[in-house]
């Protein structure tokens, strides 16, 4: 059974390493913030047993074996992961968390179903007397009844308690509207509804939960939209507004836009992919989500200083999981609503198969900035757009970039195509001798804390090993893209250590070691304790995780076209009857 996260960490926090131990080996302080003592699990005169407080683990520099608390149990008690878990649950006199478990999921399913009632009230107030202004509102944006059944629009009235009454009708609770974020409390004790007199959007999962809503003023004023809280069921940064509908469109790319008005006007106009992300920059997690249902993406943000900016971010964070971005201009329009408002579905459509490529894109962010008929600023744009063109990885492309910007600029191709060129190698050297450098290091360091001869591939191991402390210790690194698959490994401990960690981060878990104890052999666990001790330097992380990953992936072509070339030559001999 897999123990939820919160509980384990929980359990860890209350479990202090220092602790535990202590009342198996009697510890004393020796060098750094370390403590050290004879290894319970081998026989030795002169202690090599070390426990980190800082980092919570402990390891035998004697017999390699390492871990987080719970393994450390596990092994001297000889229990296995759940049993170490309960031992350790007693001791700090925490709940099993089948209780805690059942009580979550419990909520969270009664959340669900109160977010579901709520929805419905505001889509019925629609048909009431009341409802009308929205009904009006929506006139004026010109958003049909159908659309509004389709995103399950509704509204909710001009009064503090009208919703709380309706649900508590229903026998929810006020606690559970407060937990819900429907409702506010008072100073006095009471509640209040949290949204009041706007035009409600609710916001579903992709699973089809409502679980959360945001509500736009009707009209003029501030602010201008009011969102659920983040919730035990809402969490902004990994759901996308409409992404419900967008999931089920043919058309093979999403359309990414800032508002939920905008999306809700695509829609109606037949743009049936377009998704919006909800009142916050687009996150690595919202990026992550898009991927899983298309490779293409086309951003259509609002037309000002602000959706530029925000379109260049986004920019960056989707190409990193390798999808292909466009961006289109909404020239006329403040936004995709009014682009459609003022000219119609079909030039939107003619603005989606001429929207340009992210290189277009850049280049005009580029040219914009300056005034290109001042000289001083045309030396600022060529230097900057030259530094764009020589980073495009195409001949072809450098080629005719450089004619554009050439021209852009009034001045003859080779000057822009001579520079590129030089800058391009400097880039080259540049980053050829970190690579170099790296590679040094990563040759001369020995693998495994000094267990060098346990790899069949020591050079390719000590990279493996470099990822997987990269990624223990900078969780963030999981969005780089070009990560190895588990088959690039030599070794296959580290290609489990490396999956387990890897997937656990990619379903946005957290990664120690209490949570990868439940997965990983004590074996494992003890080589990943140990590959934890070699330092590693966090200031460049980025460029050492892609050395490592170069290297590996460096060693893996090696080590097949050898194997190529041994079945070459086996092939021959055969052929020419040799004897083996
Ligand atoms: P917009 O101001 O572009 O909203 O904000 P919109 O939906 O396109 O509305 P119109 O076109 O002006 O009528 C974009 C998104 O930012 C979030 C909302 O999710 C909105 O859809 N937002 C905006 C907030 O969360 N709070 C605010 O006060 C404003
Ligand atoms: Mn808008």
């Amino acid at each position: 059974m897999a123990f939820p996260e919160n509980f384990i960490n929980e359990l860890t926090e209350r479990n202090d390493i220092v602790e535990v131990v202590s009342s198996y080996v009697r510890l004393s302080k020796k060098s750094g913030s370390n403590l050290f003592g004879l290894c319970p699990f081998h026989s030795e005169k002169t202690p090599s047993f070390s426990v980190s407080p800082d980092k919570q683990i402990y390891h035998c520099f004697g017999c390699g074996k390492g871990g987080g608390v719970i393994n450390f149990v596990m092994e001297i008690e000889n229990l296995s992961f759940p049993e170490a878990v309960e031992f350790l649950a007693k001791r700090a006199g925490m709940p099993m968390p089948e209780e805690t478990n059942d009580r979550e999921s419990r909520r969270r399913a009664r959340m669900l179903e109160l977010n579901k009632a709520a929805a419905r009230f505001f889509y019925e107030q629609l048909s009431t007397p009341a409802g009308q202004a929205a009904c009006d509102y929506m006139r004026k944006r010109k958003l049909s009844p159908a659309t509004a059944r389709n995103f399950g629009i509704g509204f909710a009235p001009d009064t503090w308690d009208s919703l709380t009454e309706a649900m508590k009708s229903q026998g929810f609770t006020e606690q559970e509207l407060a937990e819900a974020g429907l409702v506010r409390r008072g100073k006095s004790g009471g509640v209040y509804d949290t949204f009041r007199n706007r035009l409600m959007f609710p916001v579903i999962d992709v699973r089809g939960n409502v679980i959360g809503f945001s509500g736009r003023i009707l009209g003029d004023g501030e602010p201008k939209y009011m969102n659920s809280p983040e919730t035990l069921v809402f969490n902004k940064s990994r759901n996308l507004f409409a992404l419900n509908l967008a999931k089920k469109s043919k058309c093979g790319y999403i359309i990414l836009s800032e508002g939920n008005i905008d999306v809700a006007s695509l829609h109606q106009a037949g743009f049936d992919s377009a998704v919006a992300s909800l009142g916050t920059s687009l996150t690595p997690e919202q990026a992550r989500l898009i991927s899983r249902y298309t490779d293409q993406v086309v951003i259509a943000y609002d037309n000002d200083g602000a959706g530029i900016k925000a379109a260049q971010r986004a920019i960056g964070i989707l190409e990193k999981l390798d999808l292909k971005v466009k961006v289109l201009r909404l020239e006329g329009a403040k936004d995709p609503d009014e682009f459609i408002k003022l000219k119609g579905p079909e030039a939107f459509r003619k603005l989606l198969e001429g929207s340009e490529d992210q290189i277009d894109y850049r280049l005009r962010a580029v040219t914009e900035k300056y005034d290109l008929s001042s000289d001083g600023d045309k030396v600022a744009f060529l230097k900057e757009a030259t530094e764009l063109v020589a980073r495009l990885p195409g001949a072809v492309e450098r080629q005719v970039y450089a004619m554009r910007v050439a021209s852009m600029a009034g001045v003859p191709e080779s000057v822009v195509a001579d520079e590129a060129q030089r800058r391009r190698k400097r880039l080259l050297s540049s980053a050829r001798k970190a690579q170099e450098r790296e590679q040094t290091r990563v040759d001369r360091a020995p693998p495994g804390g000094g267990r060098t001869g346990r790899y069949s591939d020591p050079a390719s191991a000590a990279a493996e090993e470099g990822v997987i402390r990269l990624l223990y210790l900078e969780p963030s690194l999981i969005d780089e893209p070009g990560l190895p698959d588990t088959e690039d490994f030599s070794q296959e401990s580290l290609g489990r250590i490396y999956s387990a960690i890897r997937d656990r981060l990619r379903r946005g878990e957290s990664v120690n070691t209490a949570t990868l104890g439940e997965e990983l052999s004590g074996e494992d666990m003890s080589l990943l304790v140990s590959l934890l001790q070699k330092p590693e330097l966090l200031s460049r992380s980025r460029q050492s995780l892609h050395d490592y990953i170069n290297k590996i992936k460096e060693r893996r072509e090696e080590s097949s076209q050898s194997s190529d070339l041994r079945a070459l030559a086996n092939k021959y001999r055969e052929k020419k009857g040799y004897e083996g």
